[in-house]
């Protein structure tokens, strides 16, 4: 995929500051800290368009970003952060799945889930809801690179083991395993409709 221009459209507290323009979605979707918004970065070959932090919690909004004038990634905030007050934590989720629930601009999610440590109960959740509501998902396996080969197979083939029809890809930001396996699914995934209805 050739990035010819890549760019923040908005950022949304609430649903109403949700872009109006009717561009095909992707959204990522993932635990805090797993490395949502890098994998945006990489897929952009932009360092800096979606904030990254070592920091969990980092993105406490909904991005949107606009590719190539022709569709949108769409940052989530990270789930299952423990140390975020317990109001924020249900406002993010509330504003999490009204957005997944309800945006019929939405084609296909990234389920991240980080390599070493597989899918939490909370990635599963969200794993059985995309089956639940037939919305297509890809799984990204990320920080590849912390994990040796054989510990990376393992891994992969245990996720795999809770969705055998869904795509798991490993992949890293350092190194950029998998990125063009990513755009490839994607790719399929956005030019195939332009909206879910
Ligand atoms: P929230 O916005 O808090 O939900 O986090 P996030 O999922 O967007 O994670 P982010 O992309 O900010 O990355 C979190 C930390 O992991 C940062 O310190 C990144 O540099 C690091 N990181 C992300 N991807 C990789 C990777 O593939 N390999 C390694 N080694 N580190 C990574
Ligand atoms: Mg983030």
């Amino acid at each position: 995929m050739t990035i010819v221009s890549a760019e923040l459209v908005c950022t949304a507290a609430e649903p109403c500051h949700f872009p109006k323009e009717n561009l095909p979605e992707v959204a990522f979707v993932g635990r805090s800290n797993v490395g949502k918004s890098s994998l945006i970065n990489s897929l952009t070959k932009k360092k800096k368009l979606a904030f990254t932090s070592s920091t969990p919690g980092r993105t406490q909004q909904i991005n949107f970003y606009r590719i190539n004038r022709e569709f949108c990634f769409v940052d989530l905030p990270g789930y299952g952060f423990a140390k975020a007050p317990r109001e924020r934590k249900y406002q993010w989720a509330e504003l999490i799945q009204y957005y997944l629930g309800g945006r019929d601009q939405l084609v296909s999610c990234v389920l991240t889930i980080d390599s070493r440590l597989g899918p939490t109960p909370l990635d599963l959740e969200r794993l059985r809801w995309f089956q639940q509501n037939l919305l297509p998902f890809i799984i990204v396996s990320t920080k590849s690179d912390k994990l040796s080969k054989a510990e990376l197979q393992k891994s992969l083939n245990h996720t795999k083991s809770f969705s055998l029809d869904t795509p798991v890809i490993a992949f890293s930001a350092v190194s950029g395993e998998g990125r063009d396996q990513v755009w490839q699914l994607l790719c399929a995934l956005i030019y195939r409709k332009t909206t879910r209805s």
